[in-house]
Parts: C-alpha cells; sequence; structure tokens
C-alpha cells in the first residue's frame, strides 16, 4: 500500500478535485483505492454520497483516527489518497510525515505561491517527496505556466510535468458525484488527469 498526500494552505486550488480525479484514474486501472478525507468541510465525503459507487471507497479520519484508519486499509487497499484541509492545520503535518508522495496544488496565482513554501517546509521537515501540480492555468496562456514553473523552480522544488488547465469538466464531474473520466472521457481534462496520473504511478514505482 502507498499513500499519496495531497497538501497546500491555501484554500480553493484544487486539492479535493486532483484527490478525486486521481483515486479515480487509480481506480480504472484496477487498484482498489481509498480516499482519506480529513477536511472537516468533507467535500470529498459529500462527493463520495453523490457518487453511489464501490471505488474508491472514501472515509473521514482525523489525526489522532488516521494511523487506525492505515492500519484498518493496509490488506485491502494498494493507494491511499489523503486530501487535508486548508489554513494551517494539525491534519497535513500527519499526513504529510506517512506520505511516499506530496502533491501540492497551486494555481498560477501569486497567493497560493506565497503559501507554498511553507507547506515545502513541511514535507523537507519529513523527507518526504513532493512535487507542485499545477491547476486551473489558462488553456490559452502557456506564459502562465513556465512562469509559475520559474516561481517554483525558485523555491528549490519541482513542479509536475503535466499541468491541469481550467476546465469546466471538473465541476461537472464533481456536481454528478464523478470525475472528468467518467463525466466526459474523451476530454482534455480527462487526458490531462490520465497523463498526470500515469506520471504519478511511474514515481510511486519509483519510490517502492
Ligand atoms: N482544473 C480545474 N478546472 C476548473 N475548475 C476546477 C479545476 N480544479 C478545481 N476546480 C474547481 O475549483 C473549485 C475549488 O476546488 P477544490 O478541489 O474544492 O479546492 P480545495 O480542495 O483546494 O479547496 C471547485 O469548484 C472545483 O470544481
Ligand atoms: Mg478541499
Amino acid at each position: 500500500m502507498q499513500v499519496i498526500t495531497i497538501a497546500m494552505q491555501k484554500g480553493g486550488v484544487g486539492k479535493s478535485t486532483l484527490a478525486r480525479s486521481l483515486a479515480v484514474a487509480a481506480a480504472r486501472d484496477g487498484l482498489s483505492v481509498l480516499i482519506v478525507d480529513m477536511d472537516a468541510q468533507q467535500s470529498v465525503s459529500q462527493w463520495a454520497e453523490r457518487r453511489e459507487a464501490d471505488m474508491p471507497v472514501v472515509v473521514f479520519s482525523t489525526e489522532n483516527e488516521l494511523p487506525k484508519k492505515l492500519d484498518q486499509a493496509k490488506d485491502a487497499a494498494d493507494l491511499v489518497i489523503i486530501d487535508t484541509p486548508p489554513a494551517r492545520s494539525t491534519e497535513a503535518p500527519a499526513a504529510v510525515e506517512i506520505a511516499d508522495l506530496v502533491l501540492i496544488p497551486t494555481t498560477p496565482d501569486v497567493e497560493p505561491l506565497e503559501q507554498m513554501p511553507r507547506t515545502l517546509r513541511l514535507c523537507r521537515g519529513f523527507g518526504r517527496p513532493v512535487y507542485a501540480v499545477i491547476n486551473m492555468a489558462n488553456p490559452t496562456g502557456p506564459a502562465e505556466v513556465s512562469y509559475t514553473r520559474e516561481v517554483i523552480e525558485s523555491m528549490g522544488a519541482k513542479a509536475a510535468p503535466v499541468v491541469l488547465h481550467r476546465r469546466k469538466a471538473h465541476r461537472d464531474a464533481s456536481a454528478s458525484g464523478q470525475s472528468v473520466q467518467e463525466v466526459d472521457p474523451g476530454s482534455k481534462a480527462a487526458a490531462e488527469v490520465s497523463a498526470l496520473w500515469d506520471w504519478v504511478r511511474a514515481e510511486l514505482q519509483g519510490s517502492k
């Protein structure tokens, strides 16, 4: 069983959406996937209720319950994806500490980029492998992506090679308890998530 933690102090950057998209991609790849929702707002748990499907399994957990929840999952789940709350939380450190890979979603905006060093420090403190994931990029503005990549690199960090652009399919999918690969498999949004999952899967294999 391997664990991916999605963390970023800034809200609204796409943490929960990324957790759901990667979980669905992994499940479609044949993995048994558990999402641990650590955000008291429970947006992934609510998505799971709209979804009414067996996979991915979604459970809510506090940081105190996390070791027990992971222990219970270790025989059944191939992959655990942990969604964490925004702001300074006690959940994010607990989830980063046990991660095989940490992903920090960011939009190409100054506010999340200014918050990123804090999450990077947390990952480095625990010695966990970490990548930023550029999300909600303007589909017609490639300059924005290269600038964001440069800012991330100037922090001594790396961005995932695959960028997710701002696409309506993500919102539509959320509304129906699905992911973009399910609502519109032929869409650019689905192709991006699929490419990102291929890269994540290879990173996880490398860290085994
Ligand atoms: N790539 C994207 N394109 C368009 N909308 C997106 C994308 N990623 C996330 N969203 C939307 O942005 C909003 C915030 O995303 P969410 O995953 O809830 O962020 P967080 O968990 O970081 O607070 C949601 O309405 C979601 O549907
Ligand atoms: Mg969220």
